[in-house]
């Protein structure tokens, strides 16, 4: 798959027994299938009736993320896998149901930067003031709602305890998740900046991740528009880092300790290393052409080194026998050139990290 997929969850709000809720998400899954299919998404129904959910009885506040309960922590999990959601409520007194209420509210970070869409029903308002009300509260938790929806009045609908067939509300449902799904990659940035173990980075705004064969689109196009330069300069189109193919990368970036450096979805930066015996080797530092020269490969390349374990002796990596402007770059940082290049044209540097201050 060329982008990368998205979970979508549908939220099933009713628990009372006998409730129209479960139908109407089965409508709705039914739907919504075929779509989901063509965007690569995964859809997973979840009722909240089989959470098992009381009502919030956890000490922290829910941004602390300290969950004493196993109920939060599966809920948690749930949410947290999730890149997106699609509620199916009903109106209850002009306003959402406790239930969904409840299961909001038990979390905070899982729900931050994901699109949430409803599928509402009711009498004469269709469930849209139970819309307009869990709008007004899932904004709070960085949820973003989005403007198509699906309202559904029963006295037109249901019928023999069953949805009647109708092609408007069917497009309406795949309407939705295609909104769902487009402003799901669009907040995916922000998701991945919020996300645990993603640090902030050297240039303002970008954050720093460790990288992974997700990544592998990413990753070949910077390494492609990264090594143009290095060919000119060495006269050669022998590189290994232009020709790789996405399974290439993919398979690299699985056992290589990769850092990259993202700014809104972009790849502006990255640099692998892992160790051999005592050496700790390091490759594949690449920037952006429009941020060179800022201090970022710089960065990139002590970050890499200080990934070395205790006991790696050197820092060893090769680079282009002619690429002066990255050898500059390794020289000021301690590192010494073998006295000959290879015969493939690349030359390797070294530094000693043998003595070091721990
Ligand atoms: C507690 C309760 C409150 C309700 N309040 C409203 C309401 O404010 N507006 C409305 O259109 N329907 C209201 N209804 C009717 C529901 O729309 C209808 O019963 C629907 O089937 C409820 O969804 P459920 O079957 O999935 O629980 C209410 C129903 C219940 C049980």
């Amino acid at each position: 798959m060329l982008t990368k997929s998205a979970r979508v969850l549908v939220l099933t709000s009713s628990t009372r027994p006998g409730a129209l809720g479960p139908l109407v998400a089965q409508w709705l899954m039914e739907t919504m299938t075929p779509r989901a299919a063509e965007l690569g998404v995964e859809l997973v129904p979840v009722a909240l009736g089989d959470l098992d959910l009381p009502f919030l009885d956890e000490e922290e506040h829910p941004s602390a993320g300290v969950y004493q309960q196993e109920h939060t922590r599966r809920w948690s999990e749930v949410v947290d896998a999730a890149d997106g959601f699609v509620v199916v409520t009903p109106e209850y007194n002009y306003g959402m149901p406790a239930t969904l209420k409840n299961a909001l509210d038990y979390l905070s970070r899982e729900w931050a930067w994901k699109p949430i869409g409803f599928v509402s029903y009711g009498h004469t308002s269709a469930g849209t003031r139970s819309v307009q009300h869990a709008k007004q509260v899932v904004t709070t938790l960085r949820l973003v709602p989005l403007g198509a929806t699906v309202a559904i009045r029963i006295g037109d609908a249901v019928e023999g305890g069953r949805l009647r067939s109708d092609a408007s509300r069917d497009a309406a449902g795949v309407g939705l998740l295609d909104e769902l799904v487009r402003v799901a990659h669009a907040l995916r940035p922000l998701r991945e900046r919020a996300r645990a173990g993603a640090l902030s980075g050297p240039v303002p705004g970008s954050y720093v991740r460790r990288l992974t064969p997700d990544d592998a689109p990413e990753v070949t196009v910077l390494q492609r528009c990264s090594w143009v330069d290095e060919a000119v300069a060495n006269d050669t189109l022998a590189i290994p880092a232009l020709h790789e193919s996405l399974e290439d990368v993919r398979d690299w970036l699985a056992t290589w300790h990769t850092t990259g450096v993202w700014l809104d979805g972009r790849l502006l930066g990255m640099v692998r290393a892992r160790r051999v015996d005592t050496d700790w080797h390091v490759g594949r530092l690449a920037v952006v052409p429009d941020l060179r020269g800022q201090g970022l490969g710089r960065w990139l390349l002590r970050t890499a080194e200080a990934g070395a374990q205790p006991d790696c002796r050197r820092v060893l990596l090769f680079t282009g026998a002619k690429s002066l402007r990255n050898i500059d770059l390794y020289h000021s940082e301690g590192y010494r050139s073998a006295p000959l290049a290879a015969p493939d044209g690349t030359t390797c540097l070294t530094k000693d990290i043998s003595v070091r201050q721990h």
